[in-house]
C-alpha cells in the first residue's frame, strides 16, 4: 500500500501520517515513513528524539548523494545532462532512522519548483523514489506531504495508491478539496479519499460531508478536536506515546480499518 497524504497547511497532515504509520507498523506490516515536507517535523508525531532527527540531511539536499546518483550537481537546474532514472533502492536502507513499532523514515526534502515542472537532479532523485520504490506484501509507504497543492502536480504523488485529503472544518481547507482532486486525476491517482480532522461538533461534520458528498469523495472518518492531540503536538510528542487512548487516537484506528477494507 503506498499512501500520500496531502491538505491545507496545518490541518493535521502529519499528525495523520505518522499516526497512520505507527499504526500499520503494529500490525507487522513493514512501514516506510517518507517526509515530503522541506519543514519536515515527521519524526515528532513518529515519536523520534530531536537529538536523532537533527541529525538527518534530507535526501534532496544531500549534494553529494544527489551527484552521485543523477551524474549532475545538485544545484544545477539546466544546461547539463543528468539520469532521469537514478538508483534509488537501497536509500531506505542507507539513510532511514528507525522509528517505534517497525517503521522507518526517510526524510526526502523537496526542491524548489517552478514551471511546468521540475528539471533538476534533486528532484529527478525524488521522483524516482516516490516512483520506482517497490512496496512488497507486507509492506507500506506512507508520505506526508508539503502543504497546498504545489508538489502534487509535478508527479511526486504519481504511483502511490491513494491520496488521502485531511480536511479540517475551515473555508480554506474545503476549497482546497476540489483544487487536489483535480490534480490527483490529472496525474492519474484514481484513488482520493478525506479524513476529516478537528471536528468539534456535528454541525462541522455536516457541512464537511456535504462538500464531500458533491465531489464523490469517501470520508474515512472523523477525528474529533482533541485537547490532548493539541497538548502532543505542543510538547513535541507523537499523540501514539502522549495520548494512546485518545478519541482522536481511536478515530485514527478506524481510519487504518476503513483504509484496509479498500484494499
Ligand atoms: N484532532 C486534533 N485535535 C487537536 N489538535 C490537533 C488535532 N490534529 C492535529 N492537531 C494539532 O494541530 C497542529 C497541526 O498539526 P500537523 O502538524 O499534523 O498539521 P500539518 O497539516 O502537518 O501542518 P503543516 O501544513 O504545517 O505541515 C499540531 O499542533 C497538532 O498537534
Ligand atoms: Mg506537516
Amino acid at each position: 500500500m503506498k499512501i500520500a497524504v496531502c491538505g491545507k497547511g496545518g490541518v493535521g497532515k502529519t499528525t495523520v501520517s505518522g499516526t497512520l504509520a505507527r499504526l500499520l507498523g503494529r500490525e507487522g506490516v513493514k512501514v516506510l515513513a517518507v517526509d515530503a515536507d522541506p519543514n519536515h517535523t515527521l519524526f515528532l508525531s513518529l515519536g523520534i528524539s530531536s537529538e536523532v532527527a537533527e541529525q538527518i540531511v534530507p535526501l534532496t539536499e544531500n549534494d553529494e548523494l544527489v551527484q552521485e546518483r543523477t551524474g549532475m550537481e545538485a544545484g544545477r537546474s539546466f544546461g547539463g545532462m543528468f539520469k532521469l532514472n537514478p538508483r534509488v533502492d537501497d536509500l531506505a536502507a542507507k539513510f532511514g532512522v528507525p522509528a517505534p513499532d517497525n517503521v522507518t523514515l526517510l526524510v526526502a526534502g523537496t526542491v524548489q519548483i517552478g514551471g511546468s515542472g521540475c528539471m533538476c537532479p534533486a528532484g529527478a532523485l525524488l521522483k524516482a523514489l516516490i516512483r520506482h520504490l517497490i512496496v512488497g506484501s507486507g509492506e507500506a509507504f506512507v508520505m506526508d506531504m508539503e502543504a497546498g497543492i504545489e508538489n502534487l502536480g509535478r508527479g511526486t504523488t504519481r504511483g502511490m495508491d491513494v491520496l488521502i485529503i485531511v480536511v479540517e472544518p475551515g473555508r480554506g481547507s474545503l476549497t482546497t478539496v476540489g483544487r487536489i482532486q483535480k490534480l490527483a486525476s490529472d496525474i492519474g491517482v484514481d484513488r482520493v479519499v478525506a479524513v476529516a480532522n478537528k471536528v468539534t461538533d456535528e454541525q462541522d461534520q455536516k457541512v464537511i460531508e456535504a462538500v464531500l458528498h458533491e465531489r464523490r469523495i469517501p470520508l474515512l472518518g472523523v477525528i474529533p478536536f482533541d485537547k490532548s492531540l493539541h497538548r502532543a503536538g505542543l510538547l513535541g510528542k507523537a499523540p501514539l506515546d502522549y495520548a494512546p487512548e485518545s478519541p482522536a487516537v481511536e478515530a485514527l484506528t478506524g481510519i487504518l480499518k476503513e483504509l484496509q477494507s479498500m484494499f
